[in-house]
């Protein structure tokens, strides 16, 4: 299917039209103006602003140690080159779980400091009345359940999420519950894709898959990891589409040779 350019800005009402007709939602990280103008050029419905950004630009072996500074950091890179995609902005770790108040302050902070236009935020009952909060002042609020790498160290694992009946029970009422309180959308990380199919069939707000299989409304991948820069991460779910490690490796090696060798700059390349 091609990608439907004369949409102005794809806004959170857009997202729920196109699951009405049937239309999957594209949706890919980014964390700076110079891929964010990329993706956004390329016609990605979404664009979110990961804590993922703990992982891939900082080096951290989790997202918890981001902090919401550097996420407005990020953000406000990605905003100034989307001009097409919704900018979709995570918590981070240790901005809303203390209690709803200190989550709207955060969520604030994002839109105010970014200028994106939503935000992610991961759980559910649990989260309910942060959510509920930040949805009252206004700020479009998307949900996260599944695997929840912010509860890495409660998971003890990044296995697929939900297999027992019980929490795959939990996740379906969540699901129901961040639906109800005006969620405009579910990210569902890593579970069974029945389990995702039921949930998406059980909704009428998007959700979008990364791991969860084929039925959700869209699907979300890591710039990184589908592009191929993170070399030696190849889990199931993830469908590599290019290698830029081995693309930017050889330009860079033969920069490398080039300046040893005395060839670069060449005559035409001075002044
Ligand atoms: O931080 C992130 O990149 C995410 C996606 C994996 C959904 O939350």
């Amino acid at each position: 299917m091609s990608v439907n350019k004369e949409i102005k800005r794809v806004t959170t009402n857009s997202l729920q039209e196109m699951k009405s007709r049937g239309e999957k939602v594209s949706m890919l990280t980014a964390y700076d103006y110079s891929m964010a103008t990329i993706v956004d050029h390329a016609g990605t419905d979404v664009i979110l602003v990961g804590d993922s950004a703990s992982n891939v630009m900082a080096g951290h072996e989790t997202t918890l140690p981001i902090t919401l500074d550097q996420m407005i950091y990020h953000a406000s890179s990605v905003v100034r080159a989307a001009k097409r995609a919704l900018v979709v902005v995570d918590l981070p770790f240790g901005s809303y779980q203390g209690n709803s108040k200190e989550a709207l302050n955060s969520a604030i902070r994002i839109m105010k400091e970014s200028g994106a236009h939503a935000v992610k935020i991961e759980g559910g009952i649990e989260i309910a009345e942060s959510v509920s909060r930040i949805l009252t002042a206004g700020i479009p609020v998307m949900g996260h359940l599944g695997l929840t790498p912010q509860s890495i160290y409660k998971f003890g694992t990044y296995t697929v999420r939900a297999r027992e009946e019980a929490e795959a029970h939990k996740l379906r009422t969540d699901a129901i519950k961040l639906q109800e309180l005006g969620c405009f959308g579910i990210v569902l990380e890593k579970i069974p894709a029945q389990l995702a199919k039921e949930v998406t069939g059980s909704l009428h707000i998007p959700t979008i898959g990364i791991g969860a299989g084929q039925y959700c409304d869209g699907q979300v991948l890591v710039i990184h990891d589908m592009l191929g820069i993170n070399e030696g991460f190849k889990p199931r779910f993830l469908r590599q589409y290019a290698n830029l490690y081995e693309v930017m490796n050889n330009g860079i090696k033969n920069y490398i040779n080039d300046v040893k060798s005395g060839s670069f700059p060449n005559e035409k390349e001075q002044y």
